[in-house]
């Protein structure tokens, strides 16, 4: 009986359309453009995912990316060089797709076909899953204007898009990636947007307890305020998995209510809401490695210039649940311990004396 329900279990895991949900994945957000709006190339994204592969004392390997568009920065319709640099570094992806002040994804539905064209079934083994949107409900909600958070997209174009998003994966190698939809925790829990909750595989939430000001934001109180948001979305979720798209602390930026950005927050948040509640336990995607958003005056970024040093000490404290501390010795590249180098450098040196 024990075995048959394990069995049982193991079935349900697998959705009946041969769907595989992904569970224990550790990554970190890239947008398209570096922090002074220049598109990321290829060379960009591979030092991103190699540095998070790395970072000293990680709790377990951080090696997943979300991605908020398969449209590389600056042209039409060329899939974006994250996808490339993620097949040479081993990289998971949650793929985006943008959604915001568009009328149709045609675009982003060509980018992905010329990507499954162009690196096949090396790149679809590497995808986790689809995000058909990103806070775009949030933008049209009251405090999405409140906050000027831009232009967005409703509840029923967001359906329509998931729609034409699983249109466009039948027959190919992506046709069993599990789609869904990435918003704040206060869009998941709006009842007005339970349509689009009705349409996904999974859901994605971004849940930052820094911008909580009604909340009673104060440091000493973000564990109970993203207990709370991070709740309200898992109970309009009818169900199905929710994920942490983003979350994070600012290291730098403005006081926002009672939440003050600092280096000592960040860490702390890391491990409070990272190591105590999430990591290896729910697929989170931390925010961020390395910031892109030139707009924002809050800086997220756990390190400097991709230093594998974070600016706080990464590892987990025992019993926190977190998977244990990688990378502990330090990587720092020496020529010495390379013989070739080595060498070369007293080529050098000795022909500088010779000369
Ligand atoms: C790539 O990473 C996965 C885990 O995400 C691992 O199972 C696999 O062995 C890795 N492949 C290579 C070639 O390193
Ligand atoms: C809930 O969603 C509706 C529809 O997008 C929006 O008009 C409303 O402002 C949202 N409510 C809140 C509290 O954000
Ligand atoms: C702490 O956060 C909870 C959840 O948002 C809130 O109900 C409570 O009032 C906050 N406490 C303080 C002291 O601000
Ligand atoms: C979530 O649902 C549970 C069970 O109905 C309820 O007790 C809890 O208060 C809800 N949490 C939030 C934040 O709405
Ligand atoms: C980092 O934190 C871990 C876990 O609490 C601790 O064992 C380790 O000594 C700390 N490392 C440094 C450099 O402070």
């Amino acid at each position: 009986m024990r075995s048959f329900n394990a069995i049982l279990l193991a079935c349900l895991a697998i959705r009946s359309n041969g769907q595989q949900m992904p569970s224990g994945i550790l990554g970190f957000n890239s947008g398209a453009t570096k922090d002074n709006s220049a598109a990321k190339a290829q060379s960009d994204f591979k030092r991103e995912f190699t540095t998070a592969q790395n970072l000293r004392g990680s709790p377990g390997l951080f090696n997943s990316v979300r991605l908020y568009t398969m449209v590389q920065s600056g042209t039409d319709t060329d899939p974006i060089s994250a996808f490339p640099a993620a097949i040479a570094t081993n990289t998971s992806m949650l793929l985006g797709i943008w959604c915001s002040g568009v009328t149709s994804i045609d675009k982003e539905l060509t980018a992905m076909r010329n990507a499954i064209e162009q690196y096949g079934q090396k790149f679809a083994d590497l995808v986790v899953a689809i995000s058909v949107g990103s806070e775009d409900l949030y933008r049209v909600s009251e405090s999405g204007i409140e906050k000027n958070a831009g232009v967005g997209q409703d509840a029923d174009t967001i359906v329509n898009f998931i729609r034409d998003v699983r249109k466009a994966i039948k027959g190919t190698i992506l046709g069993n990636k599990p789609v869904g939809h990435v918003d704040s925790w206060s869009a998941i829990a709006n009842k007005s947007n339970s349509a689009v909750i009705e349409e996904v595989d999974w859901i994605g939430t971004d849940v930052y307890s820094y911008y909580e000001r009604d909340k009673g934001n104060d440091f000493s109180n973000s564990t109970n305020v993203f207990d709370y948001i991070y709740e309200s979305a898992r109970n309009a979720s009818q169900g199905k998995p929710v994920w942490v798209t983003e979350t994070g602390y600012p290291s730098s930026g403005p006081t926002f209510g009672q939440a003050v950005a600092s280096v000592d927050n960040a860490g702390k948040y890391w491990q409070e809401i990272g190591c105590d509640k999430l990591f290896g336990r729910v697929n989170t995607w931390w925010y961020t490695l390395r910031d892109s958003n030139p707009a924002n005056k809050e800086k997220f970024a756990i390190t400097d210039n991709l230093k594998t040093t974070a600016k706080f000490n990464l590892t987990c404290a025992p019993g926190s649940g977190a998977p244990a501390a990688i990378n502990q010795q330090s990587k720092a590249p020496s020529v010495y311990s390379s013989p070739l180098l080595c060498i070369a450098s007293a080529l050098v040196l000795s022909l500088w004396v010779i000369g």
